[in-house]
């Protein structure tokens, strides 16, 4: 049972209990202004009242017809005139830091800059520059800092799917996904033969049987649409709502027990776990909706190996894999692959490594991960770039240790003026470590 407060107001973990949402939910209720904290204490907890749990349970009641919260909001307003509603931007604060204002998508993506684009943007922003490499892009979220400052923004990754994240929100100007292009992609479509590959593939692997029935029906939905920047919207969305629903947010283990087993777990996950895909599907696609802008610059999104790019850029941002001190390397495509199946559904097939009990895909060993390589990657990587100014995103736990990476950019950069740090934890990390930024002009 939940306990009431003595004011009768909630904190926003009492709510998410009380409404059976994940916190993280409430927090994008919040951001989109259909529910605001009645008060907030002393020590800067937010409090909810009976208004706040009413309203969610007229969106649940609203959202089981898998409406937008954009048409959620209208239909709320229309029954409920007075209803407050407030502001549409995130703000990202960091203490200290001039607050950003950032319309940028929630991420679980491993790695991912999101929370530390302010500090990023602090560091940088008094440099001279027009156009951009975001060499590694990931989520985007640090090209779409750039995107957000004026400048003319090329994202790179060698994931596809991620390079259909760049194409998304980075060179995307306008193209968003209407309420009838998710009716049209929620449901199956007169005189279409759907495939089952992933029904066939991956029974008892990452989802159940009825979501993989979902998925393959969605993909090919997915494919249908006619426009590059939709269709890209609409596997963004997918791969978030993919990621929110797997134990520890990634595809590196077939663990789909772990979201029935009978063991303690934390709450929020299991109900993110539990929660349909249609839900997050379009919650995220409303998400990537409101992210959709155009700074009146030509960005790009790029997917290449980074030794494949040309070199004419003014700063170049670069993020690469973290390789731990026991040597081991992030491998994004061992965490990823499932989303790498999707963008290339007709030939996954051909692509899996059927070894392996988890189903990934056939791949070599990248430089980046291996510990043996790295050093001499940093150096060929860094006079490749050498003419642009180096922004470099890095661990003080990592390999290169972060002295060794400052020997190896001083070999082809006279300044490298700062060195910052700040505590920072990663996702599945237990240890924090330094987050550190060379800037070399
Ligand atoms: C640490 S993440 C970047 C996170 C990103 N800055 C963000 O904020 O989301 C590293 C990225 O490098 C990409 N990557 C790995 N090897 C690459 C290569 N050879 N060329 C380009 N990108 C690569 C991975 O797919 C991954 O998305």
């Amino acid at each position: 049972m939940t306990k009431f407060r003595r004011s009768h107001n909630y904190r926003i973990g009492q709510l998410a209990k009380k409404t059976r949402l994940p916190v993280s939910t409430i927090n994008y209720y919040i951001n989109t202004g259909l529910i605001k904290p009645a008060e907030k204490t002393p020590s800067g907890y937010r409090l909810f009242d009976e208004k706040s749990a009413k309203t969610i349970s007229m969106i649940k009641e609203l959202q089981a017809e898998y409406l937008p919260l954009k048409v959620i909001k209208e239909r709320m307003k229309a029954r409920w005139p007075k209803h407050t509603m407030e502001t549409d931007t995130l703000q990202l604060s960091i203490k200290g830091f001039e607050p950003i204002t950032f319309r940028f998508p929630s991420t679980r993506y491993q790695g991912s800059k999101l929370k530390l684009v302010e500090w990023i943007w602090w560091n940088v922003g008094h440099l001279e520059f027009d156009t951009v490499l975001d060499a590694f892009g990931g989520t985007g979220a640090v090209s779409y800092l750039f995107k957000t400052k004026g400048k003319q923004v090329t994202y790179n990754d060698i994931l596809k799917s991620n390079y259909y994240i760049g194409l998304s929100l980075i060179e995307n100007t306008q193209e968003i996904l209407t309420q009838e292009d998710l009716e049209s992609l929620l449901k199956k479509q007169p005189d279409i033969k759907y495939p089952t590959f992933i029904q066939d593939t991956f029974h008892n692997i990452y989802f159940t049987d009825e979501e993989n029935a979902w998925l393959d029906m969605v993909v090919k939905n997915i494919e249908l649409l006619g426009n590059p920047y939709k269709r890209a919207l609409a596997y963004f969305a997918l791969f978030q709502a993919c990621i929110i629903k797997r134990p520890y947010n990634l595809f590196h283990r077939k663990n789909l027990y772990i979201r029935n087993a009978h063991v303690k777990r934390s709450f929020g996950n299991k109900i993110t776990w539990d929660t349909p895909f249609p839900v997050h599907f379009v919650r995220f696609v409303e998400e990537a909706n409101e992210s959709v802008f155009s700074n009146d610059e030509k960005n790009r999104a790029l997917n290449c190996d980074v030794f494949d790019l040309d070199e004419n850029y003014d700063l170049v941002y670069i993020d690469t894999p973290y390789i731990s001190s026991k040597g081991i390397g992030v491998d994004y495509i061992e965490f990823y692959h499932f989303l790498e199946g999707v963008v290339d559904y007709e030939n996954w097939g051909k692509m899996i490594d059927y070894t392996r009990k988890h189903k990934s895909l056939k791949h070599k060993k990248d430089v980046w991960t291996d510990k043996n390589k790295i050093h001499d990657a940093f150096d060929r990587l860094f006079d490749k770039f050498k003419k642009s100014i180096l922004v470099v995103s890095y661990r003080s736990d990592g390999i290169p240790s972060d002295s060794e990476l400052m020997t190896i950019l001083k070999k082809h950069k006279k300044d490298v003026i700062e060195l910052n740090k700040r505590d920072y934890k990663y996702v599945l990390s237990t240890n924090s470590s330094k987050e550190l930024l060379f800037v070399a002009p």
